[in-house]
């Protein structure tokens, strides 16, 4: 159901790969809220993934950009901003990636090229795809701009290695810059902490199966699909939020304020009997 919460409202959105993409579920409920948008990936992605199709649905294009390059960030909001006929409304960051999770680097033994790709693709494109836009002029008062980040920023989580550092950085820019270009321009900056979801990003992570049951037990209403967290980033983009910003907002369930549940705890008692699988992640550690 539709609530024309985006009506006449244009923005911009990074991430979507394929229909599993929180990113993919933001563009298609921004489309169904009345936005225009324009959809940017790396160009592997869009060689790889499905966006094509995502834009014949949303009416909208495609604009090749890596979003750690400066100059292609300034192309997608400039020709963004001539095929939206104006000014941008919302942005949506929907990026990370991790070398060191991808090749099973233990947090111990990162390799640090792949540790400063990691912070470049995950955290500090942040501040590039925010900074570019401020320098452009290019997003409207009361805009809104939004990341997606995970509980590891506050928590460590096993395998979720480095990540979990730009994670850090990332909500920590949410707040540096939200100050910023709140004061100046009005435009609010807030990240969503969402569950563990089945995309490809999250099936990166090593026992991303083990995890997602964990927290669907952990969390009194269980875990938030991507298109649930896409229902809540819509609410976030519309004016109803306008005074949200520098915020980092838990989309999980309850499960970042729960320390153990029923459901949890019966699981592991099961497990406490199962000596084989203690054995095999002991050996892991
Ligand atoms: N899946 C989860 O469990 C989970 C949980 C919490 C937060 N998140 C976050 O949600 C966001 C979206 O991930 P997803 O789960 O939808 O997976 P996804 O794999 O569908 O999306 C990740 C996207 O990042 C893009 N990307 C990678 N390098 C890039 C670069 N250099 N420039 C531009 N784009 C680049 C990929 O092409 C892809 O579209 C990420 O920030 C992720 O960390 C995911």
């Amino acid at each position: 159901m539709a609530y024309n919460l985006l009506k006449g409202k244009k923005g911009i959105i990074f991430g979507a790969l394929d229909r599993k993409s929180i990113a993919w579920k933001v563009a298609e409920k921004a489309y169904e809220e009345g936005a225009h948008i324009v959809l940017t990936n790396t160009p592997a992605a869009i060689r790889f993934g499905e966006i094509e199709e995502l834009a014949k649905k949303t009416q909208s294009i495609i604009i090749p950009a890596d979003a750690t390059h400066v100059k292609e960030i300034e192309n997608v909001y400039l020709k963004g901003m001539e095929f939206l006929d104006g000014k941008i409304d919302f942005v949506l960051h929907s990026i990370g990636m991790s070398m060191n999770v991808r090749k099973n680097r233990p947090y111990d033994d990162l390799d640090y090229d792949y540790f400063m790709k990691t912070l470049d693709i995950s955290a500090l494109s942040f501040h590039k795809i925010i900074q570019v836009a401020k320098k452009l002029d290019a997003i409207n008062e009361w805009g809104s701009i939004v990341a997606l980040s995970y509980i590891a920023a506050q928590r460590t989580l096993f395998r979720y290695n480095d990540m979990a550092d730009a994670k850090a950085a990332l909500e920590s820019i949410a707040r540096s810059f939200g100050y910023i270009y709140g004061r100046e321009k009005k435009v609010r900056i807030n990240t969503v902490s969402q569950s563990p979801t089945l995309t490809t990003a999250g099936s990166g992570v090593k026992g991303i199966d083990d995890l997602y049951d964990f927290t669907d037990r952990m969390s009194p209403l269980g875990n938030a699909s991507a298109e649930e967290c896409a229902g809540y980033i819509i609410t976030l983009f519309s004016d109803l939020t306008r005074k949200v910003t520098m915020q980092n907002l838990y989309h999980d369930g309850g499960f970042s304020s729960m320390g153990m549940s029923a459901r949890a705890m019966t699981m592991y008692s099961h497990s406490l009997n199962c000596e084989e699988c203690a054995h095999k992640l002991e050996e892991e550690m």
